[in-house]
């Protein structure tokens, strides 16, 4: 197992990919996107044309298909049977799908297992998704718990969106309303803090100033010359 394992969990667009990134290449960790594992299987599914809802044919699929997940020290890209589909992971018809996928209790218990054999591989990683502290890797050095007021999150989401998308703040804003009560309802693997996560609201914050606290505190805790 990796000598230093950072998670951070919280819910959509509470700043976690890119604070897991920037974080990740301050202690020169490899980053771990495990929404992007659920996102590639969705996609697989998709292609399939697989009956979501079905498990059977979701491990189906992943037995069927090749994933990889290169780790840059800042980066992660995911192939798809040898083709790079990271381009692709954020399609509006994957975002919506993916859900049906995280349900699944048994593709989750792959989908850990997977994050685990990564964690076996590297020396430093900072792992982030919705249950990196309280399932994937509960005996983590560090859990924190990233949150942020819905609109505020809407706003980020929509910032980040290509103009066509035409998409207002309210709608932005209801989807991940929708995502947050699907995660939190989940009977495997639900969002929630681990009991022992640093939780940080960072609605009035801004993306240096979260990396820059979470730092402070792996440093404290973690990094004893540091
Ligand atoms: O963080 P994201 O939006 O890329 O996550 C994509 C989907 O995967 C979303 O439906 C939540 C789910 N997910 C999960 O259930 N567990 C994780 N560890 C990471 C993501």
């Amino acid at each position: 197992m990796a000598d230093l394992i950072v998670t951070i969990d919280g819910p959509a667009a509470s700043g976690k990919s890119t604070v897991a990134r920037l974080l990740a290449r301050k202690l020169g960790a490899s980053f771990l996107d495990t929404g992007a594992m659920y996102r590639v299987v969705t996609l697989a599914a998709i292609r399939a044309g697989a009956d979501l809802s079905d498990q059977r044919q979701l491990l189906d699929v992943m037995d069927e298909s090749e994933f990889k997940f290169s780790a840059e020290q800042d980066k992660m890209l995911v192939f798809l049977d040898g083709t790079d589909v990271t381009e692709r992971l954020r399609d509006r018809q994957v975002t919506d799908n993916a859900r049906y996928i995280a349900s699944a209790p048994k593709v989750r218990q792959k989908l850990v297992g997977m994050q685990r054999v990564f964690a076996a591989t590297e020396l430093k990683i900072v792992t982030e998704g919705r249950d990196q502290g309280t399932v994937a890797f509960a005996d983590a050095d560090i859990k924190f718990f990233l949150t942020a007021e819905p609109a505020e999150r809407a706003r980020r989401r929509l910032a980040e969106m290509p103009a066509g998308d035409g998409l207002s703040l309210e709608q932005v804003q209801s989807d991940i309303e929708r995502r947050d009560k699907s995660d939190r309802d989940r009977a495997v693997g639900p969002l929630k803090p681990a009991d022992d996560a640093i939780v940080v609201d960072t609605t009035d914050l801004n993306i240096d100033e979260v990396v820059d606290k979470l730092f402070g505190f792996v440093k404290e805790k973690c990094l004893k010359d540091g």
